[in-house]
């Protein structure tokens, strides 16, 4: 998994990223399907280990992400989708106040079934002072 990774992003295509927590491994974030021409856009996925749940950690690693993605890399739109029973990443979204778009049905292939997912998003306009700083204004 990680030589693909580091595969996927010499070319471009990906950033991955670790969770840690006191120098230990916790978690993960991948960035996705970075596209650049008119687009300029990319995904994201994240998981967090279970003893490190509740935290608030992947709210924090999103908000750093997509700032970072958003200012310095020069992307213009991130996209986040979430299975709709999946109510703990439909917090981190809500939080971060992503905008929901849509429903994408039978979106992904997961666990031998097409998925619906609801597809939210952020663009760099909606967020001139960052993502971080409106996670720190709800807490
Ligand atoms: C979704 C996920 C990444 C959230 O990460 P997190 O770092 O725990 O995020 P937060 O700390 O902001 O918690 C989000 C919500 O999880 C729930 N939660 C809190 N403690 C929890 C615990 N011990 N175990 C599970 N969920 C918990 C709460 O609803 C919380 O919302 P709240 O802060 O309003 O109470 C994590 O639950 C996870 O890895 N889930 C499995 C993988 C997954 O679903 N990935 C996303 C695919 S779209």
């Amino acid at each position: 998994m990680i030589g693909t990774l580091r595969r996927r992003a010499r070319l471009g295509q990906a950033m991955p990223f670790a969770l840690t927590w006191d120098d230990e491994l916790v978690g993960m974030l991948t960035v996705n399907g970075i596209t650049w021409g008119s687009a300029r856009w990319a995904n994201m996925g994240y998981w967090v280990a279970r003893s490190h749940a509740g935290r608030g950690i992947t709210p924090t690693a999103v908000a750093l992400v997509s700032d970072h993605l958003l200012t310095t890399a020069g992307l213009h739109r991130i996209e986040i989708s979430i299975r709709p029973e999946n109510a703990a990443s439909l917090r981190v979204v809500e939080k971060l106040g992503f905008s929901e778009i849509g429903l994408a049905r039978r979106y992904l292939h997961i666990a031998g079934e097409w998925r619906d997912h609801r597809v939210f998003q952020v663009l760099a306009e909606d967020v001139p002072n960052g993502l971080l700083s409106r996670l720190d204004s709800t807490r």
